[in-house]
């Protein structure tokens, strides 16, 4: 199998999500393709000099972006991602790549991700930028910690990466990310106890609740999804972040699976309810402002990034527009630059 882009990283105290939208023209992807093949130089340029720092960097590739960078094949389950409109609203937003930058420092992520925005200058514009941050043990902003029940080892690597079902894609994965903003004034202004219940474990322990306990709109329980008797998992590295003085606590959501359909099956779980209307209550404090759905090719794939070959491309004809783009989907910065 072609080596995996590095999923299961141990946590890190931080970390930069940066989701880009690349400008309609087409001369736009000769300057990407060139990027994403220098990658991995470019990690380790940045990285050894903090030989403790792990620095490491995860690239997704949307479904638009997808054709008009590589055609086909494409990976069989990649596709934009879907609103969801049930108690709650989790809405589809733009986005083209997407870089999940992790490091035990800020210092090193900033470096990257500046690295990376120099790259794309006059061909892509980011869309949306989150610095994520620890905060104290594991814990998210609204106090409890996130993570526990995570896959590990052998566990994670089986539940993200693709294999035999998409063979020409092995070894590649999926990813949803989500911002969600909270309302700490209405979920601090609810009784430990019923927090506790909303999430499923008890607060200051981190243990989890006894099943008999748990009502059935718990976190956990909604999150929890099996197939034939099997647990269906999913690897999360939530970040906590935030902007004091204008009042922004969030939780930047970010799941990798080797089958979008096991997240997009607990979102549905958690916004529509299980069965419908039995919903999850965090989202009465918890509001997704960004949804979008990337594939995360091999290391390899992306080291020797495939030029789109046009007879079997949709990207020959002109860039498809997708509804994120109507109107707004150029954010360049600066002029264009010529496909090389
Ligand atoms: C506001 C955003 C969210 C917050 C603050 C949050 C927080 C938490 C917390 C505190 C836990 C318990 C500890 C743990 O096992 O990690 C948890 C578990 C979990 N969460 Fe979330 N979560 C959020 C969104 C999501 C979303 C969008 C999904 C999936 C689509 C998800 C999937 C899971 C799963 C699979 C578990 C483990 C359940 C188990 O097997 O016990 N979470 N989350």
């Amino acid at each position: 199998m072609a080596t995996p882009q590095p999923i299961d990283t141990k946590l890190t105290q931080a970390a930069v999500f940066l989701v880009v939208s690349l400008n309609g023209d087409m001369s736009a992807n000769t300057q990407v393709r060139d990027l994403l093949g220098d990658l991995s130089s470019l990690v380790r340029g940045v990285g050894f000099r903090v030989p403790d720092g792990r620095l490491s960097c995860i690239t997704g590739i949307g479904s638009d972006a997808w054709d008009r960078l590589f055609g086909l094949p494409r990976p069989k389950e990649l596709h934009p991602f879907q609103e969801i409109n049930g108690v709650h609203h989790a809405p589809s937003t733009a986005g083209d790549l997407l870089f999940h930058i992790r490091a035990t420092r800020m210092d090193l992520c900033f470096e990257l991700a500046t690295a990376i925005v120099t790259r794309l200058e006059g061909v892509a514009g980011v869309v949306d930028e989150v610095h994520g941050f620890k905060y104290f043990d594991e814990r998210d902003l609204l106090g409890f910690v996130d993570g526990t029940e995570n896959p590990t080892g052998q566990a994670a690597l089986a539940s993200t990466l693709i294999g035999e079902e998409d063979p020409a894609f092995a070894g590649g994965s999926y990813v949803i990310v989500q911002k969600y903003l909270h309302d700490l004034k209405k979920w601090d202004a609810i009784h430990t106890e019923v927090q506790e219940h909303i999430i499923g474990r008890k607060k200051v322990s981190d243990i989890e609740l006894p099943d008999a306990a748990k009502p059935s709109y718990a976190h956990n329980v909604l999150t929890n999804i099996e197939e034939n008797g099997q647990q269906l998992q999913i690897v999360r590295d939530n970040m906590p972040f935030g902007e004091v003085g204008k009042g922004e606590f969030g939780t930047y959501f970010i799941g990798y699976a080797c089958s979008p359909a096991r997240t997009e099956q607990m979102l549905r779980n958690m916004f529509i309810g299980k069965p419908p209307g039995n919903y999850d209550r965090l989202l009465d404090v918890s509001t997704a402002v960004t949804g979008t759905l990337f594939f995360i090719p091999t290391g390899d794939f992306l080291d020797n990034a495939p030029n789109v070959r046009a007879e079997n491309s949709p990207a020959a004809a002109p860039a498809p527009v997708s509804p994120h783009k109507a109107g707004s989907g150029s954010l360049g910065i600066g002029s264009l630059k010529k496909d090389s």
